[in-house]
């Protein structure tokens, strides 16, 4: 069994979850979680959001409305194991522990730091040990490899060091991850044509109800071009959203479409509403039945930390043995 695990953040002003962040890490994690050589730990990263979130309501509604859509669209909290960083209070004793052996300079190289550092009085400490705690999620848990966007690859090298350092100090302690960096992730468009993300405001969360929903498409900026003009789909912000979900005769019909004429973007934007609808039924409906059952929430999130203490206790032990913390 590989262990693979990850970290899955719920800042933002609104835990929404839109359909970049679905086709580019839900579907994809779950695929992984899925083979049986594998075995998942996901874990929701909200100590990670207190470094931008302040607003403990934010922060609840967004874990919810995170573990639900990774749950809709059909995470197994049986095979893997599925909790809330801040569940598992070991990952704080441990990034101190780490946080003593990690020098200064390697902080304030790392990118997630740097790219702020030019207002230092908006920087807090958690901001810039971020790395840290990251570092400690992974090594709780005996990881061995950690599926992560490109940005994120400069935290796992730092992880890797902080493990071989430990280990040569201390002898053999930490297992070394290894990143999974797909270069083949597919970049999801946004409404306005660029990445869809939630620091852009461009992005369609295919939860929402069927009337927000539909507003939601229809905002999509197109050209101006008349009903009865030819269009080209391969510069329409409609067309390439409409693509990623459709089946290949879909995406010749629609193609055809567009390149007769008298066909509208308002046309087009219905289609892709309706595709959404069609393709998501079944994870809105179950979205929503949990959303409406934070109970049935709090008992899987509270289940999944116990399994994922189990793991983290004895190697949380092991450390603090080999610190004289005993
Ligand atoms: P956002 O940019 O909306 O804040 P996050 O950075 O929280 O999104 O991304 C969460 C996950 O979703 C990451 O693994 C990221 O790779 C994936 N993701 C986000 N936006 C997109 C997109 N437009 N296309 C593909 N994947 C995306
Ligand atoms: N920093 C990661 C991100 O921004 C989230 C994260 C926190 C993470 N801890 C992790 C990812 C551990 C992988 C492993 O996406």
């Amino acid at each position: 069994m590989a262990r693979i695990l990850t970290g899955i953040q719920s800042s933002g002003s609104n835990g929404e979850v839109h359909l970049g962040n679905i086709l580019g890490a839900i579907q994809p994690g779950i695929e992984l979680s899925k083979k049986p050589e594998n075995e998942a730990f996901f874990f929701i990263a909200d100590l990670h959001s207190l470094t931008t979130v302040k607003d403990a309501e934010v922060r609840l509604s967004n874990v919810y409305a995170v573990a639900a859509a990774w749950l809709a669209f059909g995470f197994d909290t049986d095979k893997n194991t599925f909790y809330r960083q801040s569940d598992v209070p070991e990952v704080c004793e441990l990034t101190w522990y780490l946080n003593c052996f990690t020098p200064f300079p390697m902080l304030a190289n790392a990118h997630s730091f740097k790219d702020k550092a030019e207002n230092l009085s908006d920087v807090n400490a958690g901001l810039f040990d971020y790395p840290v705690l990251m570092a400690c999620d992974i090594l709780l848990y005996d990881a061995e490899f950690v599926p992560v966007g490109k940005d994120q690859k400069q935290h796992l090298e730092m992880t890797r060091d902080m493990a071989k350092g430990f280990n040569h100090k201390y002898d053999e302690t930490f297992v070394v991850p290894e990143p999974l960096i797909d270069e083949r992730v597919m970049v999801v468009p946004g409404t306005d044509g660029r990445k869809m993300s939630k620091s852009y405001n461009n992005y369609i969360n295919i939860f929402l109800p069927d009337k927000q929903l539909r507003k939601a498409v229809m905002k999509i900026e197109t050209d101006s071009k008349g009903l009865e003009e030819p269009k080209d789909p391969d510069t329409c912000n409609v067309f390439a959203l409409y693509s990623l979900l459709a089946d290949e005769s879909q995406d010749i019909e629609m193609r055809k479409k567009y390149e007769a004429g008298n066909y509208g973007y308002g046309h087009a934007k219905q289609a892709l509403f309706e595709l959404i609808v069609e393709t998501y039924s079944e994870e809105r409906k179950r979205y929503w039945e949990l959303m409406e059952d934070k109970p049935q929430l709090d008992q899987l999130l509270k289940e999944g930390a116990a399994k994922a203490r189990k793991v983290a206790q004895p190697v949380l032990q092991k450390v603090r043995k080999k610190l004289g913390f005993n």
